[in-house]
């Protein structure tokens, strides 16, 4: 494919290269005329491993050249990557000043063109920005209709900086965020060679995917260290224990406890992470990450309380009342606490739990339900049927397969609040909503 690629940083020199290497012809642009003299000589712009090399090559096999003339590299391209930078300004938000020039002109470009030409986004941008800067200064500049005239879709990069060569050719998934199927395929072919699992999204999606992993990225970063300077303070080899941490693919790293959903609670977590970070406030440590875990998973409840108190109606039904299904223990259920405040602000609550019937429970749990909770006991019913026929609000509260079944029995003047994403797809004429998706 004949491909133009805007912006020669990092990402867009290796993108020009490694494309042209494999049998694309390519034209980059920047402002900067030093990169791109730098280029047309056969060097590369930024230091990367193999980079050199294959500029070299594919310079002198004609198929890799450069230009500060956006224009033309649009005209003689029938596609063009957007690879100008992202940075942040001194508040914290991020400068889509490259991006909207880069579209004016790309725009510009187009309005002379006639031939179908598809606009691709590489650069990191927030979500929603395809739609409410990229398409509009697209559409301003041509006069031509995303859609109809050219297309436009968001494929992000997720090469590293001193690997980016072989991170390109060996990447850890391609996304394609784009409004159809032949604009999706079209860029798809630009990766044919690469062996890597494909996505084809939705464009917000793709644009959030990026900072999801970036997040995470960081995530990690601060948690390994955090994690380190407390076997430090209690002289703990931190490496070993990370290395056994890594090897557990089933809880740790895998997808378990990443769907997004509501608060954690159970015997074991609260009091664990409690117990974790007490003990490293003895020890003088300050660990913002860990520390913050309680007041986020706090957040999450208070964020329950205020959607139910929202749809200003009083009479709630709570369907799961343990942390989660096929449990009977209830200390530390986030549900209890979000009961709690409920009630203390006047709300008339039913509850239905398969599995916390107070006649059949025995030992500790019976005891902490006669001794810690027993006005909510009270509250409790024996059937999903009587808590719906009282509930103005449906409140899903863990993952029992039969709350799946209740959604053809619910009326449009009844509103559920999900906690779990009890199914993927909902049928029902009552107001639905997810507390997290
Ligand atoms: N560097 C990375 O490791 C990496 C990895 C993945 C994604 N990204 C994202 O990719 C984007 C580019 O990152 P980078 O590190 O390559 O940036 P960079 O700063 O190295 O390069 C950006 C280039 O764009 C050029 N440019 C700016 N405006 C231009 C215009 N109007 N016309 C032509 N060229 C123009 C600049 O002169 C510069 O050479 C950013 O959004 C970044 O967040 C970067």
């Amino acid at each position: 494919m004949k491909i133009s690629i805007l912006g020669l940083g990092y990402v867009g020199s290796v993108s020009a290269a490694c494309l042209a290497q494999n049998g694309h012809f390519v034209i980059g642009v920047d402002r900067d005329s030093t990169k791109v003299s730098m280029i047309n000589e056969g060097f590369a712009p930024v230091i990367e491993e193999s980079l050199p090399t294959i500029i070299e090559r594919t310079v002198r096999e004609n198929r890799l050249r450069a230009t500060t003339d956006a224009s033309e590299a649009i005209r003689q391209s029938e596609i063009t990557l957007v690879c100008v930078g992202t940075p942040d300004n001194s508040n914290g938000s991020i400068d889509m000043s490259h991006i909207e020039r880069v579209c004016q002109e790309i725009g510009t470009a187009l309005a002379d063109k006639s031939d179908y030409h598809l606009v691709v986004v590489r650069s990191t941008v927030l979500p929603g920005t395809m739609e409410t800067l990229v398409i509009p200064t697209l559409e301003a500049y041509s006069h031509k209709k995303s859609g109809r005239d050219f297309g436009v879709a968001f494929n992000p990069e997720f090469l590293r900086e001193t690997t980016a060569v072989k991170d390109f050719y060996n990447p850890p998934k391609t996304v394609i965020g784009a409004h159809s199927a032949p604009e999706a395929d079209l860029i798809a072919r630009l990766y044919e060679d690469i062996d890597a699992p494909l996505f084809k999204t939705p464009v917000r999606v793709a644009e959030m995917v990026k900072y999801c992993d970036n997040a995470f990225h960081a995530l990690k970063v601060v948690f390994g260290n955090e994690i380190g300077l407390i076997c430090k303070a209690l002289g703990i080899d931190s490496h070993e224990v990370m290395h056994i941490f890594c090897q557990d693919h089933q809880l740790n790293l895998s997808a378990a406890y990443l769907k997004p959903g509501f608060a954690f609670g159970g015997s074991c977590l609260p009091k664990d992470i409690k117990a974790l970070t007490y003990m490293a406030k003895h020890k003088d440590l300050d660990l913002p990450l860990l520390n913050a875990l309680m007041p986020s998973n706090q957040a999450m409840i208070q964020y329950a309380l205020e959607r139910i108190i929202s749809c200003d109606r009083k009479r709630i039904g709570f369907l799961g009342l343990a942390f989660k299904a096929g449990t009977d223990d209830l200390r530390n259920s986030p549900i209890i606490a979000l009961i709690e405040q409920l009630l203390g602000k006047g709300y008339d609550i039913r509850i239905y739990d398969h599995h916390v019937n107070l006649g059949r429970l025995r030992g500790a749990n019976r005891q902490f339900i006669e001794e810690r909770i027993p006005h909510i006991s009270r509250l409790m019913e024996d059937q999903v049927d009587k808590v719906i026929a009282h509930a103005q609000v449906v409140v899903i509260g863990n993952r029992d397969q039969a709350f799946s079944q209740i959604f053809d029995r619910l009326s449009p003047k009844q509103y559920v609040l999900d906690l779990v994403r009890i199914q993927e797809k909902i049928e029902t004429t009552a107001t639905y909503e997810g507390i997290s998706w």
